[in-house]
């Protein structure tokens, strides 16, 4: 599709100063491109925008390269990790978090960065079936542990139940929440919570939305324990 020439003004300005910017030779970690800043807001705007389920569950190209961002950095180890059934062999910085690494390391975007201090829930993965919020663990320790995200829990032509549930009660406005909201609420199916509204509430406490989406949340996760 053609790009407006507003698009076409922005991308043309940023390539030339790119090609002029001078190569610092420092590794990624330390510098972001203006280019793959863009680009990564791009991403942003296009999941707030498109039709939930199929920005939050696409999974990554099946030939994403897994890209090499700590190369060069002092002191990065080689890490396994087990994600969707898959294994990834990656070499990191001890530093990185299990969010970033899927976000940046991994191109796996579904995993949402919201407040990345663990007051949010944007981030909610499983490990080992249980939920976690991946801003707050280190990625390296994880080698041992089956790591699920929402990429791993359904896809659009074959949607989780809890998933189908979020749509039929538009259980979300803008979405960012959303594969942190579902991820909370399919760990929640396996745990001992009790059967009222109030019980549900109390037990998705640690996932925020903005949009205050919540009792239509609410009555998403209801519907699906009802079928679960
Ligand atoms: Fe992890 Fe907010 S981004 S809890
Ligand atoms: Fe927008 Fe929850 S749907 S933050």
């Amino acid at each position: 599709m053609a790009k407006n020439p507003t698009e076409s003004k922005i991308a043309k300005g940023t390539e030339e100063r790119e090609k002029s910017a001078p190569d610092t030779g420092q590794p990624l970690l330390g510098r972001v491109s203006r280019r793959s800043f863009l680009s990564h807001i791009g991403a942003a705007g296009i999941a707030a925008t498109t039709p939930v389920f199929a920005s939050v569950s696409a999974p990554a190209p099946p030939d994403a390269k897994e890209a090499p961002p700590t190369d060069g950095v002092q002191g990065a180890v080689p890490v396994s990790l087990r994600i969707n059934g898959r294994e990834h062999n990656l070499k990191l910085d001890p530093r990185t978090t299990l969010l970033d690494c899927l976000r940046e390391n991994l191109n796996m975007p579904g995993t949402k960065k919201g407040c990345d201090h663990g007051q949010c829930g944007a981030c909610t993965v499983h490990v080992n079936g249980r939920r976690v919020n991946s801003c707050l663990t280190f990625a390296v320790m994880h080698s041992m542990d089956e790591i699920t995200t929402i990429e791993g829990i359904g896809q659009p032509d074959h949607l989780h139940p809890m998933q189908a549930a979020f749509v039929e009660h538009d259980g979300y406005q803008c979405g960012y929440c959303t594969s942190g909201q579902i991820m909370s609420a399919v760990a929640l199916l396996k745990e001992p919570v009790g059967p009222t509204d109030e019980d549900v509430k109390q037990a998705m406490y640690g996932n925020i939305c903005r949009c205050g989406a919540y009792p239509n949340i609410i009555a998403a996760v209801q519907s699906a324990r009802k079928q679960a």
